[in-house]
């Protein structure tokens, strides 16, 4: 790595962690045409088994196994992850999706990491979270 490259890095890395500041006293609004977007296919049983392994896999270090935002990682994180109880319910599936898929802050986009199908699935997990209490 160049030194060039170095503080090429070290900016962007400084604008990323400004912007997260920005970013966390507003609540995460997606735009409008997010509440349109729909899963592709019919999801099933064996998707929400699915998105039960997504989540564990990528999602419960910061929102907890319960999705109470209680994950190993949450504490690092400025803002925290909140909870998903009392959050999530009055968002549409497809909010849900593009945020999972945007990412924002201490949020990783997941557009590279999981398959279209992937984010719906786990979208589907997150849901049953908040239902079972
Ligand atoms: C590195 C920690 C981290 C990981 C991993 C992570 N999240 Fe998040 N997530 C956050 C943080 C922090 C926020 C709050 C972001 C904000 O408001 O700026 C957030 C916000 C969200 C929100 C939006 C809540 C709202 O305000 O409406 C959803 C939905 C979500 N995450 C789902 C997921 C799913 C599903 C996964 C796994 C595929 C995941 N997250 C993985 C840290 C994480």
């Amino acid at each position: 790595m160049t030194l060039r490259s170095f503080y090429c890095s070290l900016c962007l890395w400084l604008l990323f962690s400004f912007s997260g500041v920005i970013a966390q006293n507003t609540a995460w609004t997606a735009p409008p045409n997010a509440d349109s977007l729909t899963s592709p296919i019919p999801l099933r049983t064996e998707d929400l088994q699915q998105g039960a392994l997504i989540y564990k896999k990528n999602c419960a270090f910061c929102h907890g196994s319960s999705g109470k935002g209680d994950g190993m990682a949450a504490k690092a994180l400025n803002p925290p992850p909140k909870s998903f109880h009392g959050l999530i319910e009055q968002q549409s599936d497809g909010v849900l999706f593009w945020k999972v898929t945007e990412g924002r802050a201490g949020m990783p986009s997941f557009k590279d990491k999981l398959s279209a199908l992937e984010r719906w699935q786990v979208v589907l997990y997150i849901r049953t979270l908040v239902q079972s209490e």
